[in-house]
């Protein structure tokens, strides 16, 4: 039982087919995939990745699968936002077809598909098509531990997943270039009047949704789909990390005191900050696509150095282009609140 790093599609669609994990690369994150019509496969990814059940999970498409298979309703909002931004990072929630298990959905009404543009994820997604007969779809939850921080290359897999108790191909396919996972949007209860919600911010900003879609996108209710992504503490690295603003950063270094251990500091200019020889200070990249991409080898390159006494972030600008990037870093700083 081991996580095994191969390069052939063939073999991999074959594993599938057979209700196997198979971990790929897609443009966001790497997934660990499992095949949506077979039960037994979907618990084992709840299994292998220690992830509480209730939690629900994409469906990948392959590029030309009509909405239809997975969805009972195809609201115009759909087709137009899958015409813009389809294959790519954007995930859409919408009332599942009747064959969709409660084990995908975490029992909800509703579920989330997203069809990647990634050229080996495509070429797995449209192989595995050809074997299955129709509806063909892959659930692939971003392929780390649950709550841990998501992969963007084979090797973050391979590490997660050196001790498992499953058996786990690992596709490979290079560095994952968007970096932070899809965005998610939910068009489930526009018939209830909810209209385009916003369940997870990304590379795809809520304003080129709203373009497309001519109408504002809401900030999730207390009535919106479960993200298990949106739980307060997530995406954490091992090292506690905390994310401040400039002058946070600033002060906090000055009084930093060198018998605590050293600190890793990721920030976008040296300019003022007291770098002592316990102070590991890196630039940062300042534009956002550029940040998302490299964020998560980041932080576990901090964590593999293994003897940071903290790291310290310092926080990104305000704005829509930031959101994705925003969220996470929220996220990972609250594992430690
Ligand atoms: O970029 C991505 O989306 C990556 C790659 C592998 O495609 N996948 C990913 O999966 O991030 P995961 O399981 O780590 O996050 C999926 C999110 C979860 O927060 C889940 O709650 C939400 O999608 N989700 C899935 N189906 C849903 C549904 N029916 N209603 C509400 N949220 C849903
Ligand atoms: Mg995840």
């Amino acid at each position: 039982m081991a996580a095994l790093l191969i390069d052939d599609i063939e073999q991999a669609a074959r594993r599938l087919f057979e209700g196997g994990l198979v971990a790929f690369p897609t443009e966001t994150v790497y997934g660990l995939g499992a095949d949506a019509g077979h039960p037994e496969a979907v618990s084992q990814i709840y299994e292998a990745k220690r992830r509480p059940a209730g939690h629900p999970l994409i469906v990948h498409l392959a590029p030309g699968t009509p909405l239809e298979t997975w969805a009972r309703e195809v609201p115009d909002e759909a087709r137009r936002l899958a015409a813009a931004f389809w294959p790519g990072p954007l995930t859409m929630i919408l009332p599942r077809a009747d064959h969709v298990s409660p084990a995908i959905t975490g029992g909800q009404d509703s579920v989330g598909l997203r069809c990647p543009a990634h050229p080996v994820a495509q070429a797995l997604l449209a192989r595995f098509s050809e074997l299955k007969s129709s509806p063909s779809g892959v659930v692939a939850p971003s392929a780390n531990l649950f709550g841990q921080v998501s992969p963007t290359s084979a090797a973050h897999v391979l590490s997660e997943f050196a001790q498992t108790s499953h058996d786990i191909l690992v596709l490979d396919g290079a560095a994952s270039q968007v970096g932070i996972e899809s965005t998610i949007i939910d068009l489930s209860r526009l018939k209830q009047g909810a209209g385009p919600v916003l369940l997870r911010p990304g590379h795809i900003t809520a304003q080129q949704i709203e373009v497309v879609l001519g109408v504002p996108v809401h900030e999730p209710d207390h009535a919106a789909p479960r993200v298990s992504g949106s739980l307060k503490a997530h995406y954490a690295p091992r090292t506690p990390l905390r994310l401040m603003s400039r002058d946070e950063l600033t002060r906090a270094l000055a009084a930093w005191p060198p018998r605590a251990g050293r600190v890793a500091v990721w920030c976008f200019s040296l300019e003022g900050l007291a770098v002592s020889e316990a102070v590991h200070a890196f630039l940062a990249p300042t534009r956002p696509e550029d940040y998302a991409r490299q964020l998560y080898a980041r932080l576990r390159t901090f964590d593999d150095v293994g003897d940071y006494a903290a790291i310290f972030l310092e926080a990104p600008p305000a704005g829509t282009v930031w959101a994705g990037v925003a969220d996470r870093l929220r996220r990972a700083a609250a594992a430690f609140e």
